[in-house]
C-alpha cells in the first residue's frame, strides 16, 4: 500500500476512536459522567499523541499510546479532572485556543453539552490539524475555525475557556487578557511543565504565577497536577464566583 495512504488510515483508525467516545458520552448515565475512574478510561481509550519525549511525559500510560498524531496531548487524569471541574459551572459556551487534531475539544464539547442542552463550543488553531472535523461536526455542538487567535475573539464573552495554544509568556498572557479573564472558568494547560520556565518570563508557567499573586477576590485558583514524578503539564484553572 501507498505509504501516506497507509498513514492516512492508521490516523483514521486512531480517531475512531475519538467518535466512539463521543457516541459513549452521549449515552452515559450521569454517574458514569460524573465518575472520575470512568472519565479517566475513555480518555484513554481515546489514546495519547506521541508526541518527543513521551515516555517521560506519559510515565504510567504507556499503554495508551497512539501510533498516529491523533489523540489528546494530554494527562488523562489531569484532563478528567478539568472536564468534572468544568461541568460543575455548566457553561453553555466555550472556546479552546490551540485545539491540534481536535480530541480535546471534541471529548469536552460532548462531555460539557451534556450538563448544559444549550452548550455551544468553538475551536480554533493556527494551522488546519483538525482534519477530521467533517466526522464530528454533525454530532456535537463544535465549530472550528482556522487561522484565527484569541485577538479574533478580543471582547467576546466566554462561560469556559481552554488556553493550550503557543505557551509563551507573550501568548498565554493575550490569550488570557482577550478571553480568559472575562471568563467565569479559564483553564490554562501546561502550567507545571518545567521546561517552559526557562523561556521568557517563564511562558505560561509565569501567567499562572503571576494570577497566583493578585489574589482577586471572588477568584478561586485550582491546580490539578497528576504526573506521577515530574513537573510536567499540570492545568491551572482560575474560577470566577457568578
Ligand atoms: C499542544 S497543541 C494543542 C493540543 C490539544 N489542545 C490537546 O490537548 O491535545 C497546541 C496547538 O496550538 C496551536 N497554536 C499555536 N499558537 C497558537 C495561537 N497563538 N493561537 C491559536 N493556536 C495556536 C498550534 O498550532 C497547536 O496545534
Amino acid at each position: 500500500m501507498d505509504e501516506s495512504l497507509a498513514s492516512f488510515e492508521a490516523e483514521r483508525a486512531d480517531f475512531q476512536r475519538v467518535l466512539d467516545a463521543i457516541h459513549k458520552i452521549k449515552v452515559a448515565t450521569q454517574s458514569e459522567l460524573r465518575s472520575f475512574d470512568w472519565l479517566v478510561g475513555l480518555i484513554r481509550e481515546v489514546g495519547l499523541v506521541p508526541i518527543p519525549e513521551f515516555e517521560v511525559t506519559y510515565e504510567g500510560e504507556e499503554d495508551h499510546l497512539n501510533a498516529s498524531q491523533q489523540g489528546v496531548i494530554q494527562l488523562p487524569r489531569e484532563f478528567a479532572r478539568y472536564l468534572l471541574l468544568a461541568a460543575e459551572i455548566k457553561p453553555a459556551t466555550y472556546l479552546e485556543i490551540g485545539c491540534f487534531n481536535g480530541a480535546t475539544a471534541s471529548l469536552a464539547t460532548a462531555y460539557l453539552q451534556r450538563f448544559n442542552a444549550a452548550f455551544q463550543a468553538t475551536t480554533i488553531d493556527l494551522w488546519p490539524s483538525f482534519i477530521f472535523y467533517h466526522e464530528v461536526r454533525d454530532l456535537i455542538p463544535l465549530r472550528y475555525l482556522v487561522g484565527k487567535t484569541s485577538y479574533d475573539f478580543a471582547g467576546q464573552v466566554f462561560d469556559a475557556v481552554f488556553i493550550d495554544g503557543d505557551h509563551s509568556f507573550d501568548w498565554a498572557w493575550a490569550d488570557y487578557q482577550n478571553v480568559g479573564r472575562s471568563a467565569r472558568l479559564c483553564a490554562f494547560h501546561d502550567i507545571n511543565n518545567a521546561p517552559y520556565r526557562d523561556l521568557p518570563l517563564a511562558g505560561v508557567c509565569g501567567v499562572w504565577e503571576m494570577l497566583k499573586r493578585q489574589e482577586e477576590p471572588g477568584v478561586e485558583l485550582h491546580e490539578i497536577f497528576e504526573h506521577p514524578s515530574a513537573e510536567i503539564m499540570g492545568i491551572g484553572v482560575r474560577v470566577r464566583a457568578c
